[in-house]
């Protein structure tokens, strides 16, 4: 038993929290009516509008507690408590004040973003009250994108508010940061924070577009050059490269996973159509590249008839075109086929003249172009002595006439003499003729042949014997030089290079560029 000490105090109440409260909207608010002085005080919670008390009344003796959890917005009044005791009679009331500004805004922003499409930004504000004191500013960095607020807004309960700013990235954008910044700014309502912030980075994911190969020194390449073939494209992620190359039988053989491509080396037999294929594994788009290349060989007599195909896209979804080449003289095929567009013709001779025709062809249409074909050989000369073509000598000296010429293959060079009746007569099968203690009866027209299999060149020395020699020691050396040249006439479209060893005259001679080309 208890012997409670009796305490004169005056019967005193009051409300915690006191005066204004500032509570957000579904939170937990527990007001408590609590008194001193008063042995069994009597509690009486109710709104002054007489509206529902929208709480639960718990009484502990002493004090009494009006708990409201969750708070919603119907809670926003003055609550009055009132505290009978014996007859003595207080009352003291709060007012409840709602916002609701929980959570920072969320940005939403397509994930497939693609640069140069139209996009649109979305920034939510969740469960925003009042929403009539709400501000949003929307950033790329910091540039002002948009800038809304909501006060027209006569909401009566907390919502979701959301801006839209719709625009069209470019790839500079990758990287950048879209802000979205939200304010609540209510100045005599006491909370924390008035403001929240979102930020997200603009990830545009695009590509690979714009795929193409870049070939150094150019896809024209002579064997031995070091050869740099670079896959360029435009992707966001970047991409994985693969490049390959499709051979003669046109099986396609994988090279290496870089985007850069080196032959240090360039052969004849790296010539082939190369194909670059670029894969975003995020958009999970690819695109192929190709390029032909051509090595110029340094072997002989090779022609590379190279037909280019400028209106067929050679890419995904478009097979290449199959290229046939063909003489229309024989109005049949000459054998020659590719999937590539690089064809070889291979020993070159008179016999391979004519009129070409190059045809392309894939499931869109066809396209053809013409080409001829000139194999010509033509004398160039020059001479080392002013006697040429007629050289005067005199009896019983010794004449000594050289004929020099180099082309590839190397001729074949022999003397033939013009005998009275207009025949010619072969009279010595080497180079040098030697003639020694000349007479009358050596005098006459000197024809120096050579021929190789593209051709056969002739040149002639008329030899005048004068009498007796003083000096018969004395040399005339002649010396007569000439060389094989093969010209080629090209009509547009088709490119068609002769790859040849360059002629080389006797030292003296100038080489002879046997490579002409017309586009
Ligand atoms: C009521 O007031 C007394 C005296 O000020 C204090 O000691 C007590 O903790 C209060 N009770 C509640 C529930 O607030
Ligand atoms: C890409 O393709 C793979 C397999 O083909 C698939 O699993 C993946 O979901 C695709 N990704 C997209 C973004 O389409």
């Amino acid at each position: 038993m208890y012997i409670l000490p009796i305490v004169v105090k005056a019967f005193e109440m009051e409300i915690t929290p006191a005066n204004r409260i500032v509570e957000q909207i579904g939170e937990t608010l527990v007001l408590t009516c609590n008194t001193t002085g008063c042995a069994s005080p009597g509690f009486s919670w109710r709104i002054q509008t007489d509206n529902p008390l929208g709480g639960t009344v718990r009484n502990h003796g002493t004090y009494s507690t009006l708990t409201m959890s969750p708070v919603s917005i119907e809670n926003a009044h003055d609550y009055l408590c009132t505290v009978f005791c014996g007859l003595e009679k207080k009352e003291k009331s709060v007012k409840v004040e709602l916002y609701s500004f929980p959570s920072d805004p969320v940005i939403e922003i397509s994930t497939s973003l693609v640069a140069g499409e139209q996009t649109t930004v979305i920034c939510k504000i969740p469960d925003v009250y009042p929403s009539d004191h709400l501000e949003v500013l929307l950033k790329k960095e910091e540039h002002i994108l948009l800038e809304k607020n909501f006060f027209e807004d006569d909401s009566t309960n907390t919502e979701t508010k959301i801006v839209t700013y719709s625009f069209y990235p470019t790839t500079e954008d990758i990287g950048k940061e879209i802000t979205c910044v939200a304010k609540l700014p209510i100045a005599n309502m006491d909370f924390e924070p008035k403001e929240r912030v979102t930020s997200q980075k603009l990830n545009a994911n695009f590509g690979p577009k714009n795929t193409v190969i870049t070939a150094s020194p150019s896809n024209l390449a002579m064997e031995g050059d070091f050869l740099k073939l670079t896959c360029v494209t435009e992707s966001n992620p970047p991409p994985q490269i693969v490049w390959r190359r499709q051979v003669a039988d046109k099986s396609v053989q994988y090279l290496v996973e870089n985007n850069v491509l080196s032959i240090p080396h360039a052969h004849f037999t790296d010539s082939g159509l190369y194909i670059c294929e670029v894969i975003n594994l995020v958009t999970n788009k690819t695109e192929k590249a190709t390029v032909d290349i051509v090595i110029q060989g340094t072997s002989l007599h090779e022609f590379y008839l190279y037909c280019s195909v400028p209106n067929l896209q050679l890419s995904v979804g478009n097979p290449p075109p199959k290229i046939v080449l063909r003489r229309k003289s024989d109005g049949a095929d000459v054998g020659l086929y590719s999937e590539g567009g690089i064809l070889l013709l291979p020993s070159v001779t008179f016999l391979s003249g004519g009129d070409y025709e190059c045809v392309a062809e894939n499931k869109f249409g066809k396209s053809k172009s013409a080409v001829a074909l000139n194999v010509e050989c033509k004398i160039k000369e020059k001479l080392t002595s002013g006697v040429i073509p007629a050289a005067t000598v005199k009896e019983g000296e010794t004449v000594t006439m050289k004929c020099t010429s180099s082309g590839n293959p190397a001729p074949v060079i022999s003397w033939k003499k013009k005998t009275v009746t207009g025949e010619s007569e072969k009279i010595f099968k080497d180079a040098t003729l030697t003639i020694k203690n000349i007479k009358s009866q050596d005098l006459g027209l000197y024809e120096c042949e050579a021929y190789n299999q593209f051709g056969k060149e002739e040149k002639a020395v008329k030899l005048f014997v004068q009498g007796r020699v003083e000096k018969p020691d004395q040399m005339m050396p002649v010396i007569i030089a000439f060389s094989c040249v093969t010209a080629i006439a090209i009509p547009v479209v088709v490119i068609l290079i002769y790859v040849s060893r360059k002629a080389k005259i006797n030292g003296s001679y100038s080489l002879v560029k046997a490579l002409r080309l017309k586009v």
